[in-house]
C-alpha cells in the first residue's frame, strides 16, 4: 500500500510537471506572497508529508514545524499539488462556511471520475443544497429508526463470533459490520449471499481505486474501479426497477427516495426541480457509501483502541452500560430510546474523532479570489485546511494528547472541535456513524473484554486515518 502511495505521488508529481499550466491554475510564481517551501523540484514535500501521514502522529509534526517556521499560513507541493496549508478557528470558520460559493470541495481526478458529475460531493451553491436536503433526509434521526433493529442485531451477531477466534482483526471487522449496516439500509440486503458478496467485492475495489493512477487501462486500479462502479450501478439499477414496479414494499433508501422524490418519466408535473434523476440518484448512494464506510469502520475501530488504552475511561463507560442494563425490565433488548440517551459514550465518540482526526484536513478548492489572515488566496488554489492542529491546541485541549472525554462536559467554542466538520457540508451521516458505534459499544462493553496482541502505533498511509495493523485483539467473554 505504502508503495502504492509512493507511485500515485510521484506519477502526479511529474503530471504535473508536464500538465502544470493545464491541471492547476496555481503556480510558484503566483504563490510567491505566501510564506513556505515548495520543497524539491518535481515531488515537492510529498515524501516528508507521506511519511509524517504513517506516523502515529500523523501529518502534526509536519504542520507544527512549518508553522513554527512560517506562521499560521503556509504554502506547500503536496501529492501532486500547490497547496496553501491553513488553520485556527477564523481560517476554520471562513472555509467551511463557506460563503456566496467562495470554496469547492477538491476531490482528486480520479475520485471526481469514479463519483460522477452529480455526486454531493462535486456540486456547489443552491444546487448542492437542493440535493443535500433530498439526499440526506433518510439520514435523520427519525429516518434511521426503522433501521435499529436490523443493526442492534447484526453487531450482537458479529460479536458473538469473536471469543472463538485466537485473533480479530479489528478494523476488517467493523468493516464489514458497517457495509452490511449500509447494504441493509440502502437496498434491504441480506448480511449473507451471492448479492452480499457482489457488492462487498464492488465496494472494495471502487475503494481502492480512489487512490490510484489516474491512467484508465485495462489492468489498472483505475479501470478497475470504473468497471466495479458500473457494475454496482447495475445493482442499483435492477433494484429501482423492482421498486418501481412495486411488486413487494421495502422500507430502505433507495425505495424512499424513489417514491418522494425521482422525477417522472416525462420530466415534467409539480416540482420536478426538486426532484432526482436515476443517475442523481445512483451518483448520490455511491457517495454515501463512499463519504460513510471509511469512516465510520475507523472511528469504530480507534474507539475499541483508546478504551483499551484507557481502562478508568472503560470503566466508566462500563457503568454508563451497565446501568441501563440494570433499569431494564427483564429479557428485554437494547431499544431506541436507550440509545438515544447515553451521555458519556457520545463525549468517547467525540474525543476518538479529536484525537485520531481520522480526516486529518479538509481539502477546498478556491472558485474566487478571497482574502484569509491577511493573504490574497487566487482563484483555482488549492486550500487544505489542518484540521488535526485545531484538534491538538493546548489553549483548547489542555495535554491535548491525554485522551479524556470530560473535555466534552461543556459546549466548546464553534470550530474548534470539528470530528463531523461544520458548515454546509458537515457531515449527513453524523446519527448513523453515532448510532452504529453506540449499538456496537453497548454490547461489546456489556458481554465482553479484549486484549490488544500488538503495540504498533503506526497508521495506514490512506486518506482516512486507522491502524495499519487492523488493530489485533484477543476477546473473551465478561
Ligand atoms: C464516524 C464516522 C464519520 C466521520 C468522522 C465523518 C466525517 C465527515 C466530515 C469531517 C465531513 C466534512 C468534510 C469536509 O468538510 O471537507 C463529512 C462529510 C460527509 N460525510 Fe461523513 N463522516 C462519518 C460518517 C458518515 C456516514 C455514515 C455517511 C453516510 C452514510 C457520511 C456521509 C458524508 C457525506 C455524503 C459528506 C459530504 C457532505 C457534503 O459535501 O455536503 N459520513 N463527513
Amino acid at each position: 500500500m505504502e508503495t502504492m502511495m509512493l507511485l500515485v505521488l510521484v506519477a502526479s508529481s511529474v503530471l504535473s510537471v508536464f500538465f502544470l499550466r493545464k491541471l492547476l491554475s496555481s503556480s510558484p510564481k503566483e504563490m510567491e506572497a505566501i510564506p513556505g517551501s515548495l520543497g524539491l523540484p518535481v515531488v515537492g514535500e510529498s515524501f516528508s508529508f507521506i511519511s509524517a501521514f504513517s506516523s502515529p502522529s500523523g501529518i502534526f509534526n509536519f504542520m507544527k514545524e512549518r508553522q513554527e517556521r512560517y506562521g499560521k499560513v503556509f504554502k506547500s507541493y503536496v501529492l501532486g499539488r500547490f497547496t496553501v496549508f491553513m488553520t485556527g478557528r477564523e481560517a476554520s470558520k471562513i472555509l467551511l462556511t463557506g460563503k456566496d460559493g467562495m470554496v469547492s470541495l477538491n476531490l482528486f481526478y480520479t475520485g471526481q471520475q469514479v463519483l460522477g458529475p452529480t455526486s454531493l460531493l462535486q456540486t456547489t451553491g443552491d444546487a448542492h443544497k437542493r440535493l443535500r436536503r433530498l439526499i440526506a433526509e433518510p439520514l435523520s434521526v427519525d429516518g434511521l429508526k426503522k433501521y435499529f433493529n436490523f443493526i442492534s442485531t447484526l453487531a450482537v451477531d458479529t460479536l458473538e463470533q469473536w471469543p472463538a477466534k485466537k485473533k480479530v482483526l479489528v478494523l476488517e471487522e467493523a468493516s464489514t459490520f458497517t457495509l452490511k449496516v449500509i447494504g441493509n439500509m440502502i437496498m434491504s440486503l441480506e448480511p449473507m449471499g451471492e448479492e452480499q458478496e457482489k457488492f462487498r467485492s464492488n465496494f472494495k475495489t471502487i475503494s481502492s481505486s480512489f487512490a490510484s493512477l489516474p491512467f484508465n487501462l485495462p489492468g489498472t486500479a483505475f479501470y478497475e474501479g470504473i468497471k466495479a462502479r458500473d457494475s454496482m450501478y447495475e445493482m442499483l439499477d435492477s433494484t429501482i426497477a423492482n421498486r418501481r414496479s412495486a411488486e413487494s414494499s421495502h422500507q430502505d433508501f433507495l425505495e424512499s427516495l424513489i417514491m418522494k422524490h425521482t422525477k417522472s418519466g416525462d420530466g415534467k408535473g409539480d416540482d420536478q426541480e426538486n426532484k432526482l434523476t436515476d443517475q442523481q440518484l445512483k451518483d448520490n448512494i455511491l457517495t454515501l457509501l463512499v463519504a460513510g464506510h471509511d469512516t465510520t469502520t475507523a472511528a469504530l475501530t480507534w474507539t475499541m483502541k483508546f478504551l483499551a488504552e484507557n481502562p478508568q475511561v472503560l470503566e466508566k463507560l462500563r457503568e454508563e452500560h451497565r446501568l441501563i442494563l440494570v433499569k431494564r425490565s427483564d429479557g428485554a433488548t437494547l431499544s431506541w430510546s436507550e440509545v438515544n440517551n447515553m451521555p458519556y459514550t457520545n463525549k468517547v465518540i467525540n474525543e476518538t474523532l479529536r484525537r485520531a482526526t481520522i480526516l486529518p484536513w479538509y481539502s477546498r478548492k478556491a472558485a474566487q479570489d478571497f482574502e484569509i489572515d491577511g493573504y490574497q488566496i487566487k482563484k483555482g488554489w488549492s486550500v487544505n485546511l489542518d484540521v488535526v492542529s485545531i484538534h491538538h491546541d493546548p489553549q483548547v485541549f489542555p495535554d491535548p494528547e491525554k485522551f479524556d472525554p470530560t473535555r466534552f462536559d461543556a459546549p466548546l467554542r464553534p470550530y474548534s472541535y470539528l470530528g463531523f466538520g461544520n458548515g454546509p457540508r458537515m457531515c449527513p451521516g453524523i446519527n448513523l456513524a453515532k448510532l452504529e458505534i453506540c449499538i456496537f459499544i453497548h454490547h461489546l462493553v456489556t458481554k465482553y473484554k479484549w486484549t490488544p496482541l500488538e503495540k504498533d502505533g503506526s497508521v495506514q498511509p490512506t486518506l482516512v486515518r486507522m491502524p495499519k495493523n487492523k488493530y489485533p485483539v484477543f476477546v473473551e467473554s465478561l
